[in-house]
């Protein structure tokens, strides 16, 4: 199964991907996570990309798809993945594209969480990521069992900086005028599956386990 998961900041796309991956042993790859490793240790690439991530922009294309293609060759991608946060141009997704037909592969769905922009804003400002385990929270909606601690490993919990009130309302922008062509462009090609990402988290976990079943059916 090759997947896209596709939708505004805060959709909920990496709270459900791990879910997937964990489910079907598929690799979740997050090109935010990729990149904010590279922040944190300070590579060339996350010395580029910081001041972009920062602001709430995207990083240069050229960047991110040299990420994802070196990515895809691994041999844990053999049997599909879960891409979550890529891609996130028309520029990126025909790089895409060109990636896999490369590769002889194709995309199967693309997952697209649909939800309004005051959900995202306390979805985002609710946050809370675990320094150690990067497990995912949120103070009113998957709260921890003891506030600013991790349930898994007791590691601290911290709020992202992109995750801001100011920041968080220019990704959105960013959203509309540089990825939701998106939706269009993957609709026309048969590949979008709507997702209602509104719902609570359990329900919109059915819903894509659903979604992906009936992509596997496709498939075979
Ligand atoms: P990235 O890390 O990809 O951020 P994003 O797309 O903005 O996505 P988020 O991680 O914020 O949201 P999500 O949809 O995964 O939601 P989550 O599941 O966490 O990108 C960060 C930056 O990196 C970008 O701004 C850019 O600079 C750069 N970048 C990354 N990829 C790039 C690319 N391809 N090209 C260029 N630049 C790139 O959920 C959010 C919160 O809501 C959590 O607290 C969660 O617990 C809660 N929640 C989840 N589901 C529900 C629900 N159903 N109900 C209630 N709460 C929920």
């Amino acid at each position: 199964m090759n997947l896209v998961f596709l939708g505004p900041p805060g959709a909920g796309k990496g709270t459900q991907a791990s879910k997937v991956s964990e489910n079907r042993g598929l690799p979740h790859i997050s090109t935010g996570d990729i990149l904010r490793e590279a922040v944190a240790e300070e590579t060339p690439l996350g010395v580029k990309a910081k001041a972009f991530m920062d602001s709430g922009s995207l990083v240069p294309d050229d960047l991110v798809v040299s990420i994802v293609a070196e990515r895809l060759e691994r041999a844990d991608c053999a049997d599909g993945f879960v891409l979550d946060g890529f891609p996130r141009t028309i520029a990126q997704a025909e790089a895409l594209d060109a990636t896999l037909e490369g590769m002889g592969r194709s995309l199967d769905g693309v997952l697209y969480f649909k939800v309004d922009d005051d959900q995202v804003v306390r979805r985002l400002s609710g946050r809370r990521i675990c320094r150690d385990c990067g497990e995912n929270y949120h103070v009113d909606f998957m709260p921890p069992q003891t506030p600013g601690v991790c349930d898994k490993c007791g590691g601290e919990l911290y709020q992202r900086e992109d995750d801001k009130a100011g920041t968080v309302r220019e990704r959105l922008k960013v959203y509309y005028a540089q990825t939701a062509d998106l939706v269009d462009y993957y609709r026309e090609r048969g590949l979008l599956v709507d997702v209602d990402a509104s719902l609570v988290p359990s329900a919109v976990r059915e819903e894509v386990a659903a979604s992906v079943g009936a992509l596997e059916g496709k498939e075979d």
